[in-house]
């Protein structure tokens, strides 16, 4: 029996690709890059399933050219890249990787946090130009970590990874979300902030750990930069639309706060005339957060058994659409 046929839209691992070709026939995009869109819409024409990663839009183009699509697999926790709303009334499964990625992308955000607030790349790129010149008693000033005040937006998985690494370097740590979570407060000494803004003012780093939907789209803007202390550091491993980055650029370029350090951005790739990439205090990462070699293994590996337990007609490990499940 050949099987469902399910296109996947980026080269991923040969062993991965193998299992899921033992149960479909499969057909993988080789190219780098990601498929253009009309390659895209072609490619998904006969298929039942899609293994998309979060460069495919999948919206309701997409669907409408896929007929006999049951199932997006996104290799991805988050999954604004898919319009969940019009796959649900299409009757379309989509699932997620949450969870395995967790403490890769705490790591990067700390990460970029101790490069921001020490300079790091700024001192990197320094050295390569020759401007090392001697040890200077009041050159390449930061900012401490230990001992200073972490705000979370966002605690979820990865930002409450992100507290367990803080309390390692003896931080403070606030965290915003909607709900609160008392064990996560009592058990790693965390207190809640109701309202954005009193973390926004109390923070000297603040970390953005929330899904980008209609709610989070530029919850940190112009005004929220301006509650913020001028020494703070903003990092970002959300997604580039939770903040502002016109507004961003413009307070980090006026000293309204110190620096940042974005994996994300609006527009990814950022085009190399963005001004953000003008500013020595801003680090900026490819939209790396989860790239180690053991998470994007594990990702590629639930991806496929989301993928290949819906189109079996079993519950997926993460779906974000259950109600469309006829099981
Ligand atoms: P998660 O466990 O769902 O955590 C998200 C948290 O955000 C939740 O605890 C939620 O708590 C909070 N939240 C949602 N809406 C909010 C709002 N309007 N205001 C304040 N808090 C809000 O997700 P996760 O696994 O930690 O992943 C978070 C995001 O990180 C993903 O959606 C993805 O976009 C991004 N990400 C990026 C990379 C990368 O490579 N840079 C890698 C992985 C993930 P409440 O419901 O209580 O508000
Ligand atoms: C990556 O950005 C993810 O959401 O997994």
């Amino acid at each position: 029996m050949p099987g469902p046929r399910v296109f996947v839209s980026r080269r991923i691992f040969p062993e991965v690709i193998q299992r899921l070709a033992q149960g479909c026939q499969v057909s993988m995009w080789e190219d780098p890059m990601p498929p253009p869109r009309a390659a895209l819409l072609a490619q998904v024409a006969d298929c039942d399933g899609l293994f998309a990663t979060i460069t495919e839009r999948v919206d309701g183009e997409l669907m409408a050219a896929a007929p006999r699509l049951r199932v997006v697999s996104n290799m991805a926790v988050g999954y604004d890249n898919v319009d969940v709303a019009e796959a649900t009334r299409r009757g379309i499964l989509v699932g997620n990787t949450p969870g395995v990625l967790t403490e890769t992308t705490a790591d990067l955000a700390f990460a970029l946090l101790l490069a921001a607030a020490r300079r790091v790349a700024e001192g990197d790129r320094a050295v390569r130009q020759g401007a090392w010149r001697t040890w200077d008693p009041m050159g390449w000033l930061g900012y401490d970590i230990h001992g200073a005040t972490l705000g979370i937006v966002g605690l979820g998985r990865i930002g409450l990874e992100v507290a367990k690494r803080a309390r390692g370097f003896g931080m403070h740590i606030l965290y915003h979300s909607r709900q609160r979570r008392p064990e996560a407060e009592a058990q790693y000494n965390l207190t809640y902030c109701a309202d954005l803004d009193t973390l926004l003012r109390q923070a000297d780093f603040v970390t953005l750990h929330v899904p980008l939907n209609k709610e989070t789209h530029y919850l940190v803007g112009a005004e929220q930069l301006r509650q913020m202390k001028p020494t703070a550091i903003l990092v970002n491993t959300a997604r580039g639309s939770v903040v502002d980055q016109r507004a961003l650029y413009e307070a980090l370029r006026d000293g309204v706060i110190a620096a940042a350090g974005l994996d994300v951005m609006e527009q990814e790739p950022v085009p190399l005339d963005d001004p953000l990439l003008t500013l020595p205090n801003c680090v900026v990462t490819p939209h790396i957060g989860s790239a180690s070699v053991a998470t994007r293994r594990r990702m590629a590996e639930m991806a496929t058994d989301n993928l290949l337990a819906a189109l079996g007609g079993q519950p997926m490990l993460s779906c974000v659409n259950p109600a469309v499940a006829r099981y």
